[in-house]
């Protein structure tokens, strides 16, 4: 047997752990490792050459990817699909295992429909992929969110500032929401529940008037804000799915200004950006993409393939592919009330 791995869409902490997880299991099995460069350009491109024990030691604390990763979507034209398939057979890989989010997912629930045996793990910081409970990466987002929003307290605090977090969170506020709740945020927007600054400022200002002199506001990137309907900077840069550039929003600084014009209070915004997805992975992170690796191999073991490894409750657990394709996870509207009860 011959399998290839992949990791494709925005890199998070945790690839290096899963590749390594996924490659250790499929040794022991006697198989074969291949590993396809930089997502699913390389298995387009051909850019796919073997791995062993070396190349996957010593890598599991390690943040990036050393397959490297893009955010090529192979369902775009049916040329690159067919370019795909084809050099899965020239390369005689028996299945792949592609380590992505929704977008990255969804191309593997197609390739698997045409045939090859594939198996996806999920990964994203904005852990927005549905039938998971967690996403690869997103606890080492989460962890460096909530260690941002304690040093930027001491700072408001001092000068009585009001300070805007904007974080990643594309289509769901799962960083903006968990990192918010946290780090104590006093007000958060995330892209499932429209907002309003003027609601946002009301707050500021009854933060002040009961004695407390700063605030910290949390914004996922993607948030709907009533007055922020501006987007034309961000929809100049599509990606292949689609996607536009959402820090291109500039929605930390609009938000910002608009605070301190309509409150009077000092206002200061950081984004945290790329940040979120640097370094090593947190302990959380790097367990989860062992048994999610594991749990990978074990299924092409079994014969079993069309599906993405999940983790429910305590288990690792396996569902259709299909079932998660094109979708997203929304925030719980019981974890927005219970962040609104420490505003
Ligand atoms: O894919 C998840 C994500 O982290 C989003 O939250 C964010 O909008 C995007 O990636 C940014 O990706 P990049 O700047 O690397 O293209």
């Amino acid at each position: 047997m011959r399998i290839g791995i992949l990791t494709g869409g925005g890199d998070v902490p945790g690839l290096n752990a899963a590749i390594r997880a996924v490659a250790r299991r499929a040794f022991d099995f006697g198989w074969e490792v291949y590993g396809i460069h930089d997502g699913w350009k390389g298995l387009r491109d051909g850019d796919v050459s073997p791995l062993d024990r070396t190349a996957v030691s010593g890598i599991l604390h390690r943040g990036g990817t050393i397959l490297g990763s893009s955010r090529t979507n192979l369902t775009k034209k049916p040329e690159d699909m067919e370019k795909a398939i084809a050099n899965t057979k020239k390369f005689g890989l028996d299945a792949v295992v592609a380590i992505g989010g929704d977008d990255t997912l969804s191309v593997c629930a197609a390739l698997s429909k045409r045939g090859i045996p594939a198996i996806g793990i999920p990964k994203t910081m904005d852990n927005d992929v549905p039938g998971t409970d967690y996403c690869l990466g997103f606890n080492t987002a989460v962890t460096t969110v909530a260690d941002a929003l304690d040093k930027l307290h001491t700072t408001a605090e001092a000068h009585h500032r009001v300070i805007v977090v904007e974080v990643m969170g594309r289509q769901a506020g799962w960083v903006a929401m968990m990192g918010g709740l946290a780090g104590g945020a006093d007000y958060i927007l995330i892209p499932e529940r429209p907002a309003c600054i003027a609601d946002v400022c009301a707050h500021v200002k009854r933060r002040r008037e009961m004695g407390k002199a700063f605030s910290i506001i949390v914004v996922a990137e993607g948030a709907k804000i009533k007055e922020i309907c501006d987007d034309k900077a961000a929809e100049q840069h599509k990606d292949e799915f689609g996607h536009i550039r959402l820090d291109l929003r500039g929605l930390a600084s609009t938000l910002s200004t608009a605070i301190e014009d309509q409150t009077g209070i000092e206002t200061r915004f950081v984004v945290l950006g790329h940040l979120q997805r640097g370094g090593a992975p947190t302990v959380f992170d790097r367990v989860l993409a062992t048994r999610m690796g594991v749990y990978a191999a074990d299924l092409l073991k079994q014969g079993k393939t069309g599906l993405m490894v999940a983790s429910r409750g305590d288990k690792i657990t396996a569902i259709p592919l299909e079932e998660i394709a094109g979708k997203t996870k929304d925030v719980d509207a019981d974890l927005c009330a219970l962040a609104e009860m420490f505003y």
